[in-house]
């Protein structure tokens, strides 16, 4: 079939591979002991075996007395190995924090990931002017006329969104409210951190309710329950689930498009993202007003 040899039988990729086993250590069928005369072949069984005893024992003493020299380890499992600790002392779990997710971290600011910003020629308008990449904008269209075939009204609120949008929404409300950088950041991604700047994520709401845009309300929709049942048909997932390991607040209105190759890679990085101990989590919460300052405005202005 291929050259993998896929289609091969497996007793011949075997035999092939037998090839490459030192005869020594190949395993060899009772009652095959080979080529040659028996009494022959049983003195030298006997001669072996007397030899592999003698040698089993020296082994065995061997490692005794090294294993007995060594101090007490845990077993290798493929868990984290816990190092014994000291009596009335709390046992703590190593990091396991792997290179890849350190440098994931490493890189994160505030708990949000670096984005390119989309080349203009890959983005297409949508609706009322907003932008998307053009295969998040065909999936977001087709998603939308299945919806408002059964009846519910999936509204685009905001798609691409470049870094100087992103410097007002992070910096300029982040003034206005108060707030402080750790605060806003778990509402909204500081410029150059935004899965808006990929064209691939979007804010949806639901055209029928538009009191509950942008605000943790919109998860009682029939659009957002809509989309919990079927945006996966058209690739867009939730980005900011409750609890999410970035620490970002419940966003039920931000999803992102993992339909191909390169929107894959870029946001499932962001899937084995662990903040690193230097950043501490604050307590995500499901309300982004809860984060306001004590006295927000009566109409506070919702999280893009
Ligand atoms: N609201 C999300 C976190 C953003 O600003 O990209
Ligand atoms: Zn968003």
């Amino acid at each position: 079939m291929d050259k993998a040899g896929l289609s091969e039988k497996p007793s011949s990729r075997l035999s092939r591979m037998g090839g490459d086993i030192p005869e020594a250590v190949r395993d060899v069928a009772p009652g095959k002991v080979g080529r040659g005369n028996s009494s022959v072949v049983a003195s030298s069984k006997m001669m072996g075996m007397i030899g592999g005893l003698v040698g089993v024992g020296a082994i065995a003493l061997g490692s005794g007395v090294w294993l007995a020299s060594q101090p007490p380890q845990v077993a290798v499992t493929g868990e984290p190995t816990v190092t014994p600790s000291p009596a009335n002392s709390t046992p703590t779990a190593a990091p396991t924090a792997t290179p890849v997710e350190n440098a994931i971290a490493e890189a994160s600011l505030l708990g949000h990931l670096p984005y390119d910003e989309a080349p203009p020629e890959e983005l297409q308008a949508v609706s009322g002017g907003i932008m998307m990449r053009q295969k998040a904008a065909e999936a977001f269209l087709q998603m939308q006329e299945a919806a408002r075939a059964e009846g519910v009204n999936l509204a685009l609120i905001s798609g691409f969104r470049n870094q100087k949008d992103q410097e007002h929404l992070f910096f300029d409300v982040k003034a206005e409210r108060a707030q402080v950088a750790t605060q806003r950041a778990e509402v909204s991604a500081p410029p150059g951190y935004s899965e808006h700047h990929t064209g691939y994520a979007m804010d949806v709401g639901d055209g029928d309710v538009p009191a509950t845009d942008l605000s943790v309300d919109f998860e009682n929709t029939r659009a957002f329950k809509w989309m919990q049942a079927n945006a996966a048909r058209y690739s867009f997932e939730l980005s900011f689930p409750k609890n999410n390991p970035q620490g970002v607040s419940y966003e039920p209105w931000h999803w992102r498009f993992v339909g191909d190759r390169h929107s894959l890679e870029t946001f499932y990085k962001a899937r084995t993202f662990k903040r690193s101990p230097s950043q501490p989590v604050s307590e995500p919460v499901s309300n982004p007003n809860s984060v306001l300052p004590p006295n927000p405005s009566p109409n506070p202005q919702p999280n893009p």
